[in-house]
C-alpha cells in the first residue's frame, strides 16, 4: 500500500478529537450539501446503487447526508477504502439505511490503479471527500484514471471534494512546514486536480464552494485542536505556534474582535466515465 506517513498516523483514535473537529468543520459538508443535487445522484427510480468512498474517514458526510435523502431513496450498497483501519472501523459502525456497508478495503487512492484495470464492480457513484489532498503529486493522472474506471459507464458520476491552494487549509499548512521541521508532505489542491483534468482531455466541471471556519479567541483548546488537525501533526502545543513569527501574523491576520475567520475555497470537481 501506498501511503502519505504523516497522514496516515494522525488519523487515529490517538490523535483525532472528531467533536472539536466537526464542531467547525461541518461547515465543508454544509457547502457540500448545498451545492449537490441530492434527486439526481440518488434518484427514487433507481432503487439501488453503487457507491465508493475513497478516503472515507470516519463517515462524517453519509451521516450529514442520511436526513437529506427522501423516503424513498434507493438502497446504497456503500464500499469503502482508507489507509486507516481505524477509520475504517468508526466508518462501518456509522453506516446505516439506507446505506448498506459493503467491502472496506484498507487501501490508499493511489493503489486503485491495480483494482481499477479489472474492477470488481462498477459504481453509479464515486466520491473522494477531502481526501485527495493527501496522495502524492505524481499519481494524480493515475488517481483520476481509476476514478473514471471504476465508473458505470455512461451513468456513472465521479466527485472529488478538495481545496484550493487559495484556502486557509493550505495556507496554514504550507506556513507550518516552513517553520518546523517535520516529515509532512506538501497537500495537493484543487489547481494541481484541474491541471492533471486538463491534460487527460475528457470532460469535467468544477464549482468553488466558500465558506468561513470560526473560532473564538478565547477558546485555546479549541483553536490548537483545529491547527493539529489542519496541518495532520500534533507535536507543537498552541504556545510554540505563537512564538512563531510567520504563524502568528498569519493568524492574527484572520481575526476579527474577538474571532478568528478562517477563509476556505474547495473545489467540487464532477466527471463521468
Ligand atoms: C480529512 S479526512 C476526510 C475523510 C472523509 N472523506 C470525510 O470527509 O469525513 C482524510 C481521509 O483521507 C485518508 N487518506 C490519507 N491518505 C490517503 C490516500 N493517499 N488515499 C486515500 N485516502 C487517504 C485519511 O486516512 C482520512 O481518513
Amino acid at each position: 500500500m501506498q501511503s502519505n506517513d504523516s497522514a496516515a498516523s494522525f488519523y487515529s483514535e490517538d490523535f483525532l478529537d472528531v467533536d472539536r473537529w466537526f464542531q467547525i468543520a461541518d461547515a465543508d459538508y454544509e457547502a457540500l450539501l448545498k451545492s449537490l443535487n441530492l434527486n439526481t445522484l440518488f434518484p427514487a427510480k433507481a432503487k439501488r446503487l453503487r457507491l465508493l468512498d475513497v478516503g472515507c474517514g470516519t463517515g462524517r458526510f453519509p451521516t450529514l447526508l442520511r436526513p437529506r435523502l427522501e423516503i424513498r431513496a434507493p438502497i446504497i450498497e456503500y464500499d469503502f477504502i482508507d489507509p486507516s483501519p481505524y477509520c475504517l472501523s468508526i466508518m462501518r459502525e456509522s453506516l446505516t439505511g439506507p446505506f448498506k456497508a459493503g467491502q472496506a478495503l484498507q487501501m490508499c487512492a493511489e493503489d486503485l490503479d491495480v483494482w481499477s484495470k479489472e474492477p470488481v464492480a462498477t459504481y453509479d457513484i464515486v466520491w473522494a471527500i477531502h481526501s485527495l489532498c493527501h496522495a502524492s503529486a505524481a499519481a494524480i493522472p493515475s488517481i483520476i484514471k481509476s476514478l473514471r474506471n471504476l465508473l458505470a459507464p455512461k451513468t456513472g458520476v465521479g466527485l472529488i471534494y478538495i481545496h484550493s491552494r487559495h484556502s486557509f487549509y493550505t495556507q496554514i499548512h504550507d506556513t507550518y512546514r516552513k517553520v518546523f521541521p517535520t516529515p509532512i508532505a506538501p497537500f495537493m489542491t484543487a489547481e494541481d486536480y484541474a491541471a492533471a483534468f486538463d491534460a487527460a482531455g475528457s470532460p469535467w466541471c468544477e464549482e468553488r464552494l466558500h465558506f468561513v471556519h470560526e473560532i473564538s479567541v478565547q477558546d485555546d483548546a479549541l483553536l490548537e485542536s483545529y491547527l493539529h488537525k489542519c496541518i495532520l501533526d500534533p507535536t507543537q502545543a498552541l504556545f510554540k505556534w505563537w512564538s512563531s513569527a510567520p504563524l502568528r501574523e498569519l493568524l492574527e491576520g484572520y481575526r476579527q474582535g474577538e474571532v478568528y475567520r478562517f477563509p476556505q475555497q474547495v473545489a467540487l470537481f464532477q466527471f463521468n466515465f
